[in-house]
């Protein structure tokens, strides 16, 4: 898993916390880090200018002059995630300061401070920062997320240097010595991302149903989490024709993921379902290349699913979770299904398809109709990268919302917020269920006519197969993938889902 950094937590004394660790360092007692990072603040209410903020006047007597004269003399704003870097002598060693923008010291911006001190730490270096010292719970997890996620790295160039040691980060934290689980619980959510980064930025020649059922199986195995992989002959038992179509033009056959978390005295049983496309082509209704560049992050969603499980015993979730990723893999072929063919569903109902390219809405027919059948759910939650509409409409930072419970569609808004995966809650625009209808079958997998509102049509789709149940769907087509380093997000996948399902499962920071 390439996060590239561990953040250790060193409890704070006293009236100066930074003053003392510099003393033993300066002395020889404690090793000398080689960065000091101290937060700035952006000017408020209560001040005019930026401020810099904990343990910074530790270090008038190394800068020589005052922090808040470099402050000033660097223009420093206070932003988040901006820096500014100096050297002190300590003892005998150079030690960089870094002066690191933490903005309001919201929780969006200390996700967005961690992940740039990440950023400028050297491979392999330990950093000390007094960026949470006093900070609110909020504030220590999310920048501890940043940490941990800007760190993050995906590589398969042959040039790389063998795996350096991680880079750690020293938190000087005071309060409760229990503040350090903070900490920990952050490194837990953290750990969900980059699986789900890991699963999303693995190519599709090794990404094929069949591995990533072994590694969602794993994953279950490793995590207290029973796991049921579906192959082809018990899905055509089951019923499967969307999944099966969807994956008959691949030499790669479909499965069915089934993962369940099951903890004592559950209060309720949630169903999490994850498009998993190891690849979309288009199928016969090819894509052309540039449209297939990214497609191999086409199970992104199955991805964030199966992070979050890994992450649900740890966090002490106490609801039941069945997560299920319908796998296949999208390509053309002599097998592959035509424009015009009718497939059958899980449940029996059948869908014209109008074009292969609309092949998720498929695989995710299946398995809500299965979860609505089969695992009597109190709540349904599905997330697709469904629809380039979606990010035509929303770009890559909110995902869309579109839920049939307004309880159901405000927690997970709440978590969406909290969690910094923030979601804008769409129309289910009854207006329009007409479009789907077809000749020949119950339903067509696009509207006739086109030109139409692709993600709500896609939503529409989806809910003809939820039984009525408490359902939200979320298409994170936009915000599954960053095309550049990014606050918390590194270029590639994001594994956006993983932490706003988590935070939305397991409340409050603070625990239950
Ligand atoms: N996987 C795509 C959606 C997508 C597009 C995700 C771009 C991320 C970036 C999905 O399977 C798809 O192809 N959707 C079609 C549906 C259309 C044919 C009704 C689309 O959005 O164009
Ligand atoms: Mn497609
Ligand atoms: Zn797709």
């Amino acid at each position: 898993m390439p996060v590239k950094a561990r953040v250790t937590v060193a409890p704070a004394a006293g009236l100066e916390p930074l003053a003392d660790y510099l003393a033993g360092a300066g002395q020889g007692t404690a090793a000398p880090p080689a960065v000091i990072a101290v937060p700035v603040r952006s000017p408020d209410d209560a001040s005019p200018g930026p401020v810099p903020g904990a343990g910074a006047s530790s270090l008038d007597g190394y800068l020589g002059v005052s922090a808040a004269q470099v402050v000033a003399s660097a223009e420093l704003t206070g932003r988040a995630g901006e820096t500014t870097q100096t050297v002190i002598r300590l003892g005998a060693e150079a030690c960089a300061v870094l002066f690191l923008g933490v903005g309001d010291a919201s929780p969006e911006a200390m996700r967005r401070a961690g992940a740039a001190l990440a950023r400028r730490l050297p491979a392999g270096q330990t950093a000390v920062t007094t960026a949470v010292l006093d900070e609110p719970d909020e504030a220590v997890e999310a920048f501890t997320e940043g940490l941990l996620l800007g760190s993050y790295q995906f590589t398969m160039k042959s040039a790389d240097p063998p795996a350096a040691e991680p880079g750690e980060i020293r938190l000087l934290l005071a309060g409760p010595a229990s503040r350090a689980a903070l900490v920990e619980r952050a490194g837990t959510v953290a750990g969900a991302v980059a699986l789900a980064r890991d699963l999303a930025n693995t190519p599709s020649m090794i990404k094929t149903p069949e591995w990533l059922a072994d590694e969602a199986a794993t994953v279950a195995a490793e995590h207290g989490l029973s796991s049921r992989i579906w192959r082809e002959a018990e899905l055509a038992a089951g019923g499967f024709g969307g999944l099966l179509g969807v994956g008959s033009g691949s030499a790669h056959p479909p499965r069915l993921i089934q993962l369940s978390y099951q903890p004592a005295q559950a209060d309720r049983h949630v169903v999490l379902i994850g498009k998993g496309i190891t690849f979309d082509s288009g199928g016969l209704s090819l894509k052309p290349n540039d449209g297939m560049k990214t497609m191999k992050t086409d199970m992104a969603a199955g991805a964030a699913v199966i992070g979050a499980m890994s992450a649900l015993g740890r966090l002490g979730v106490r609801a039941r979770v069945t997560g299920l990723v319908p796998a296949a893999e999208n390509m053309p072929s002599g097998t592959a299904m035509r424009v015009g063919d009718v497939l059958r569903h899980y449940g029996g109902k059948t869908v014209e398809v109008l074009n292969t390219d609309a092949e998720g809405r498929l695989v995710l027919a299946d398995a809500l109709a299965y979860a609505h059948d089969a695992l009597d759910p109190d709540l349904v939650v599905d997330l697709a990268t469904l629809t380039g509409a979606a990010r035509v409409a929303l770009g890559t930072s909110i995902a869309a919302l579109y839920a049939t419970d307004d309880d159901l569609a405000a927690a997970l808004l709440d978590a969406g917020t909290a969690s910094g995966e923030r979601l804008w809650r769409m129309p289910l625009v009854e207006d329009y269920r007409g479009g789907l209808d077809s000749p020949v079958a119950d339903l067509a997998n696009m509207a006739r006519a086109g030109g139409g509102a692709g993600s709500i049509d896609a939503a529409l789709f989806l809910r003809e197969f939820t039984g009525g149940r408490a359902w939200a769907h979320l298409d994170i087509a936009g915000a599954a993938r960053a095309a550049s380093d990014d606050g918390e997000n590194t270029k590639g996948a994001t594994g956006f889902g993983a932490r706003l399902l988590l935070r939305w499962l397991a409340g409050s920071p603070v625990g239950p």
